[in-house]
């Protein structure tokens, strides 16, 4: 390694195209200086047609990363050319954060971590529920699906406006995952504790369709991957008709985390002041 290399610390990337609107150098930016290592996490955006040539690079040690984030459209290609991909990332084809260990490129997601991290710090005992309902069918709800069957909810109903996406998620994740339209919403909803919006609506102040979130069981959490605004239209619904929020920034923040120790061997805590940087 050169000299250069030891005084300028380890160097991670975030890669997707386009990733100008990527908030992951803040982040890592905000926890490098907070806990003062040396190290560098910058965006880099990279064409499809490339991304194979830079992993290839990055595996040759032509690259000067131990790792980095992918993001859309790169994941399931970071999936296939990672030399061992872990149990998560396998389940989804798809990975979002890669290291390089023992000369091996190592792929996982850390999507659902977040998710549940989140959760688990703004909201205990969210998962004291078998009932789930999944709003949306499309690239974010994977994982999610895969850590809310992890925590051991048993019955999680994936709704969409095009069901037959709901039915690839429930023919791929088994038995504990059903698929319906969003004509039967109203009804799947009843006694379920867990409501979660995947989809893009309501975010930049986009309308968001009315949601009679009553069927849901007494206690039951309301969350949203949308964190643009914070307090989206579903949640905002959800809390007016006395529901429990949680909004979706935390998740952002905290799959963030397992990739920071990886690269910079430390790690960082989520706390308020990275709350409001990023927002
Ligand atoms: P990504 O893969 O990035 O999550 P996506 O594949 O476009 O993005 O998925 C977006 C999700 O939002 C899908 O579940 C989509 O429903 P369809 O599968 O029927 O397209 C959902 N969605 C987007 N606009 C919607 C709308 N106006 N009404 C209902 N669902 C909508």
């Amino acid at each position: 390694m050169d000299d250069s290399r030891e005084t300028i610390g380890p160097q991670a990337f975030v890669t997707g195209f386009p990733v100008k609107h990527s908030r992951s150098p803040l982040i890592h930016g905000y926890w490098l200086n907070t806990l003062k290592l040396p190290g560098n996490y910058g965006a880099r955006e990279i064409a499809p047609a490339d991304f194979g040539q830079f992993v290839q690079s990055m595996k040759a040690g032509e690259e000067p990363y131990v790792g980095g984030n992918v993001t859309i459209p790169h994941k399931e290609m970071a999936f296939q050319l990672a030399d061992e991909p872990d149990e998560l990332s396998k389940e989804l084809g798809a990975a979002n954060t890669l290291w390089l260990e023992d000369r091996k490129l190592k792929a996982t997601n850390t999507d659902g971590r977040g998710f549940t991290a989140n959760l688990d710090e703004r909201h205990p005992g969210w998962d004291n529920a078998e009932v789930a309902i999944v709003f949306g069918a499309g690239g974010a709800s994977r994982a999610i699906i895969q850590a809310v069957r992890d925590r051991g909810f048993k019955d999680i109903r994936v709704v969409n406006r095009t069901v037959d996406r709901a039915r690839e998620l429930a023919d791929r994740f088994g038995s504990a995952v059903t698929a319906h339209p969003i004509q039967a919403l109203r009804e799947v909803m009843s006694g379920a504790g867990l409501f979660i919006n995947t989809t893009s609506l309501g975010m930049d102040g986009d309308e968001a369709p009315h949601i009679d979130f009553s069927p849901l069981r007494d206690g039951a959490v309301v969350t949203d991957i949308v964190y643009v605004p914070l307090k989206t239209p579903f949640l905002l619904q959800a809390q007016n008709q006395g529901f429990a929020i949680v909004d979706g920034l935390g998740m952002l923040l905290h799959q963030a985390v397992p990739g920071f120790e990886k690269w910079f061997g430390k790690r960082p805590v989520v706390d308020e002041h990275l709350r409001d940087l990023i927002i």
